[in-house]
């Protein structure tokens, strides 16, 4: 989801023509040297260069920025829908409406609005057949409904609620192509008045109980669903982001205390106002909903009648996706992002070890375990390439500072004010951690940081993974632990990539690190997924005016990255206001599935029917080669 950043544009440096970056991409670092002289010297000595541009991973070239309304990819690739908002999940389900005019009830048995994180699910044995768990984050007002509005009734927003949680549906794959299975009885719909269970450490707990459950335990629906997880033992994990968007107060005046105010409660709702039709929503007559919201899910996709979790062991923050790893020892840990700008970034171990011979062993293996929270060092402060070393900090009660005298009386309100704690025990202010990722090559962590405009003010020093004032473009985080061990409580970390516009300014930071070119130039990295033979595949969410500071970058993307070399290859553009987001693999990396999300959300778009007047619609796209070959390679 887009959070709408200042557009931080300078008068300086801009359009210096012909920039060293325009010297290295076109050329090979030696050749670079005899016009940038010593100056390149101190950027020469790089762990991460572009002095190997031939990465032997990449198997494309990198394509050209876009503006058109259509999907862009290198030669020899195809791509096609595999569904899009609003398509039928059931046999003789409603049709999608493009006026508008379709109900809540209709929507409840559709593909969700506005896809972003999915994972797929093979079906042992059946190699062609698997389930997609997608997200569906949030919905477009100026499409879901025919008057192009916030809602305007308790039935408009259930049809909201309705469009958003998860979509579980079936795929299969006839001659060579995968297709969408309407009528699977594998489809199925999570949506935000669907019941889900609460467990761990928090369930139960009085900040967690309403007049409608007076148990604490049982919740109605998830919602603002932005990236996502895969376990080990076969179940999705679901990430509630931006829920306090959703909520308002019918008491103007209303005064939040430090934790609705540190999640971001305002009394007129983020211009969502469903609190004025349902009370749901309304903090000053349901105070405590809130709390309800904010956590990962856990969903089985392999039984449609199943409940899904929401795991309080995890922390209630705004979670971006949930990154699955195993410890030396067998046990679970999962990497999280807090998206907002100067919040932070989590790990969670599990106390007891992965069953991997009995995949239901595991149902309550994140209902138990530690979290803890990052803090990095200034590091080398390295302009191109810093890198320093960092610790996680235990967020446990009783521990750290973290007692009654610091406002927590338990490990349950630890995890439901998890931000607090995270302060309390001096967590790095990051730059709006969005998706992590773990390579299956050497364990190391990446961490898309997407921008910030606020660094450098509001208690937000510049240094260490946040080196760049007002940060408008973004960077990449890696960190490798200790003794390459997901246990260790130390790690060092570096920059895989600064990224920046290197045709309007000349140099670090702003023109990006010596990875980035006016061949690969981005901004604001989101998405991440790395394939088995290792690629990093980056999307985008940024600003795609083409202006400005962001001249050239074109629409939203999604690029792919050597991570050894450092070398990034631009390999697709979306359509006009899109945001690409949502990646997964058939288990032949044949097949890639990705997410365009809220295309045209300014207008401009018709994509992907482009019927005369038609609204775009979010889709998840089928990306193929001609030859049939690894995508990527
Ligand atoms: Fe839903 Fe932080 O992106
Ligand atoms: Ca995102
Ligand atoms: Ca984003």
């Amino acid at each position: 989801m887009k959070l709408l950043e200042e557009n931080q544009s300078t008068d300086l440096e801009k359009m210096v023509g012909l920039t060293r970056r325009s010297f290295i991409g076109a050329g090979t670092l030696a050749g670079a040297a005899l016009f940038l002289g010593g100056d390149l010297l101190s950027r020469s000595a790089l762990a991460i260069g572009v002095s190997e541009a031939n990465s032997k991973l990449l198997g494309f070239d990198s394509i050209k920025a876009s503006v058109d309304d259509s999907i862009s990819l290198p030669p020899g690739y195809r791509s096609s829908v595999l569904i899009s908002w609003g398509q039928p999940l059931h046999k003789d389900g409603p049709a999608f409406d493009p006026s508008g005019k379709g109900t809540a009830e209709a929507q409840e048995l559709q593909f969700g609005d506005n896809n972003d994180g999915m994972s797929l699910f093979p079906m042992t044995g059946q190699p062609d057949r698997a389930l997609l768990a997608i997200n569906n984050e949030y919905t477009n007002y100026r499409y879901l409904f025919e008057h192009g509005k916030n809602p305007e009734s308790a039935e408009e927003v259930r049809k909201a609620l309705a469009s958003e949680g998860v979509s579980v549906i079936e795929i299969k794959r006839s001659n060579g192509q995968w297709q969408f299975v309407q009528g699977s009885s594998y489809n199925r719909r999570i949506h935000g008045n669907s019941p889900i269970t609460l467990s761990g450490p928090a369930a139960g707990h009085d900040w967690l109980k309403t007049s409608a459950d007076a148990s604490g335990r049982h919740v109605l629906g998830t919602f603002q669903n932005c990236a996502n997880g895969k376990t080990p033992w076969g179940t999705y994990l679901t990430c509630e982001e931006n829920f306090t968007d959703c909520f308002g107060s019918s008491d103007a005046q209303q005064k939040f205390d430090a934790g609705l105010k540190r999640y971001g409660v305002v009394a007129a709702s983020k211009d969502i106002n469903w609190h004025q039709h349902d009370p749901r929503f309304d903090v000053a007559k349901n105070p405590n909903e809130v709390n309800r919201h904010g956590w990962v899910v856990e969903i089985d996709p392999f039984d449609p009648k199943s409940t899904p979790v929401k795991r309080t062991a995890l922390g209630r923050f705004k979670h971006e996706n949930a990154a699955l790893a195993q410890t030396k020892g067998g046990r679970a840990v999962v990497y999280m992002g807090d998206d907002e700008r100067g919040e932070f970034i989590y790990k969670f171990i599990s106390r007891d070890k992965i069953n991997h011979d009995d995949p239901q062993a595991n149902r309550t293996l994140l209902d138990h375990g530690t979290l803890y929270v990052a803090q990095f060092d200034d590091g080398d402060n390295n302009p191109d390439h810093p890198k320093g070393k960092g610790r996680w900090v235990e967020l446990t009660h009783g521990k750290n500072g973290l007692d009654a005298a610091a406002g927590f009386n338990s490990q349950a309100e630890v995890l439901i004010h998890a931000r607090l704690a995270a302060s309390v025990v001096k967590a790095t202010r990051m730059d709006r951690p969005e998706w992590i990722v773990v390579s299956p090559k050497d364990g190391q962590v990446y961490c898309t940081l997407t921008n910030n405009a606020k660094r450098g003010e509001d208690g937000q020093p510049v240094g260490g993974p946040n080196p760049r004032a007002k940060n408008q473009y973004g960077q990449i985080l890696r960190w490798r632990e200790n003794a390459d061990n997901a246990s260790a409580m130390a790690f060092d970390w570096d920059l895989f990539v600064v990224a920046g516009n290197p045709t309007v300014h000349a140099g670090t930071p702003q023109g990006g690190s010596s990875n980035v070119t006016p061949q690969n130039m981005f901004n604001s990295p989101d998405g991440l997924s790395f394939d088995a033979a290792g690629r990093l595949w980056i999307q985008t969410d940024g600003d795609s005016s083409n202006k400005g500071d962001f001249a050239g970058m074109g629409n939203n993307q999604m690029l792919c990255a050597d991570p050894v070399s450092g070398e990034i290859r631009r390999f697709m553009v979306g359509p006009i206001g899109c945001e690409v987001t949502g990646i997964s693999f058939t288990p032949d990396y044949k097949t890639m599935f990705v997410g365009i999300q809220h295309p045209g959300e300014n207008g401009g778009s018709t994509f992907p029917e482009h019927l005369p007047n038609g609204k775009p619609r979010s889709s998840v796209m089928v990306i193929t080669r001609d030859d049939g070959g690894v995508i990527g390679a």
